[in-house]
């Protein structure tokens, strides 16, 4: 992909935390050399194709905002000013909506309300001054603007994305305690999976973390299902998000052979899974099988086997849980060759599991502090591939 260079705007990728390095080096590989990596998110520079490209492609990410300016506001009047000082009307056209929302953490200016009037205000007072009128409808395209303040720093944002980047379009049929798509991107990215080996969930549930393997094994968009809402900005022409639909489809690999399964007890589950994988365009490129556990077998060799068990923090899931994690102990010493890595927060998973995890990571599902336990098996004979 071309280099996105030192352009002219600043774009912000925001991230759970945990998860930052992983967007980082998804935004290298796009080609976003220029980067400030932070706790929750990425800042690299771009031109306007960038923001179709950031939205379309990253994996991991939750959003993808403008960052419209930084300064420290200490007083409503410090506010006022460096909002009215930015270029609002390069983006916001004369009929855009901009609906203001806020956060304040360990700022003088602590009243969210009043920073978001306040902001509000400061952009009509801008907006008036370019366009000549007064009243603005706010009939036509929305921008989401938002006034972040962090210790009186204040970063004035407006987001590119419109839902949140997980919603890819192929959740159909959502079931219990699903994983957020972008989530499971992360944690096969950071169990540096590679689509020549084998992959399998044994407990994949709606097929969250085998769908995003295989949009990944075939380098497949994953935004290519849904709109964002800068698809509507003047300031980033239709053409543009043409241009990026239409390189991202040429460099699809769908002719690519990928061993990626997902398996699960409950046939609602699978039935779900399915109906997923279809709507992500996977339809009969993952297999899917409804099984327990405990039939897990493989005859492939250097696999990796990826899941999200459940955790036992609802009442009377307790013992069950921990009857799995013993059992996912067992079948993963027969995968002799294999490596293995399960997202959970339950303190005592690798006594269950019997073995200790060769690295941890920390990670957040939702509010929810867990560990992305990590088994590495042998390396495979032949040359070491690059990067590893
Ligand atoms: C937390 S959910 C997985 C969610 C999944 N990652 C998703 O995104 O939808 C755990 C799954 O494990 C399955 N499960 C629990 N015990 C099982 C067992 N012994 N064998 C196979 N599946 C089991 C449940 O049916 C459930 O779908």
């Amino acid at each position: 992909m071309t280099e996105q260079g030192a352009g002219g705007i600043e774009l912000v990728a925001t991230a759970a935390f945990g998860v930052e390095a992983v967007v980082a080096r998804e935004l290298q590989q796009l080609g976003f050399s220029h980067q400030e990596v932070e706790n929750g998110r990425v800042t690299f520079r771009s031109s306007p194709q960038g923001v179709c490209r950031a939205n379309l492609w990253l994996r991991s990410a939750d959003r993808v905002l403008l960052k419209m300016g930084e300064f420290s506001a200490r007083t409503f009047e410090e506010l006022f000013e460096g909002t009215r000082a930015l270029p609002w009307p390069d983006w916001i056209p004369r009929q855009g909506a901009f609906p203001v929302r806020g956060k304040s953490v360990r700022s003088q200016l602590a009243s969210v309300p009043a920073c978001q009037a306040i902001v509000k205000k400061a952009i009509v007072e801008k907006m008036a001054q370019h366009y000549r009128q007064q009243w603005f409808a706010e009939t036509g395209p929305v921008f989401p603007v938002e006034v972040a303040l962090l210790k009186d720093r204040v970063t004035l944002t407006i987001d590119t994305s419109g839902p949140g980047l997980h919603k890819r379009g192929y959740r159909v049929r959502p079931t219990a305690a699903p994983l957020k798509e972008t989530l499971a991107a992360a944690m096969v990215q950071l169990s540096r999976w590679r689509p020549e080996r084998e992959l399998v969930d044994p407990l994949c549930g709606s097929g969250t973390i085998p769908i995003e393997a295989a949009l990944l094994g075939f380098n497949l968009a994953p935004g290519l299902r849904r709109r964002f809402v800068a698809e509507n900005w003047p300031a980033v022409p239709e053409q543009l998000w043409r241009q990026e639909r239409a390189r991202a489809m040429d460099q699809a690999h769908l002719d690519r052979r990928l061993e990626v399964w997902g398996a699960d007890a409950d046939a609602a589950a699978i039935a779900a899974a399915q109906a997923n994988a279809e709507a992500a365009g996977l339809g009969g490129r993952v297999r899917w099988r409804c099984q327990p556990v405990s039939r897990l077998a493989s005859r492939g060799q250097f696999g990796w086997l990826v899941c999200n068990p459940p955790y036992g923090e609802r009442m009377g899931e307790a013992r069950a849980v921990e009857d799995l994690y013993r059992e996912l102990g067992r079948v993963y010493r027969r995968l002799e060759t294999w490596s293995c890595f399960v997202l959970t927060s339950h303190p005592g998973f690798e006594r269950l599991f019997g073995r200790r995890a060769d690295r941890r990571r920390k990670l957040y599902n939702g509010r929810l502090q867990c560990t992305l336990f990590q088994f590495f098996g042998p390396r495979p004979p032949g040359p070491r591939p690059r990067g590893e």
